[in-house]
């Protein structure tokens, strides 16, 4: 009986530890998604120039278009199946952060956006984000 009892309290801690994760899970998801303060002082390395804003597009269409859209605007194919609407890529928020910020999440990613850092290399990282910064123009 003893035993018992035990294991029926072992299991009520259970559900009530997983429940508590489920809810900072939760809140972790639609917390504001920003970047650590070391990132914000990166500099970019690449020049915005007509070369890496031409190879950040290439990389854009083949890896980012399918969710942001052609200009950015959240309306790729892929984006209806999102939990919820994308920015536009060139909104208040984006014009806020520096590109060392907007490097690291895309070096980074977040559920449900990739992370790059295996797929593109450094360089193509920050074409791309040359690339992405002309939708503010
Ligand atoms: C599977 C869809 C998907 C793909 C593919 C994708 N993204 Fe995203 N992206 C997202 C989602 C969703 C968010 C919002 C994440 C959040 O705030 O939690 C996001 C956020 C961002 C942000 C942050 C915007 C802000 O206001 O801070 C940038 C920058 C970005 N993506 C760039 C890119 C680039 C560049 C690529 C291609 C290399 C790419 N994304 C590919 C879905 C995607």
């Amino acid at each position: 009986m003893k035993n018992l009892k035990s294991k029926s309290q072992n299991s009520i801690i259970f559900l009530l530890a997983s429940f508590v994760m489920v809810i900072f899970l939760t809140a972790a998801q639609t917390a504001k998604w920003t970047a650590p303060e070391t990132a914000k002082k990166t500099a970019n390395p690449v020049p915005s120039d007509a070369t890496s804003i031409g190879e950040g597009k290439k990389i854009y269409e083949s890896d980012c278009k399918k969710c942001h859209g052609k200009k950015g605007m959240g309306d790729g194919p892929n984006a209806s199946e999102l939990d919820k609407p994308l920015d536009p890529l060139n909104n208040a928020s984006m014009k806020g952060q520096t590109d060392g910020e907007v490097f690291w999440k895309i070096t980074e990613g977040r559920k449900p956006m990739p992370s790059g850092k295996k797929t593109l290399t450094e360089q193509q990282r920050w074409q791309v984000l040359n690339y992405i910064r002309t939708f503010a123009k």
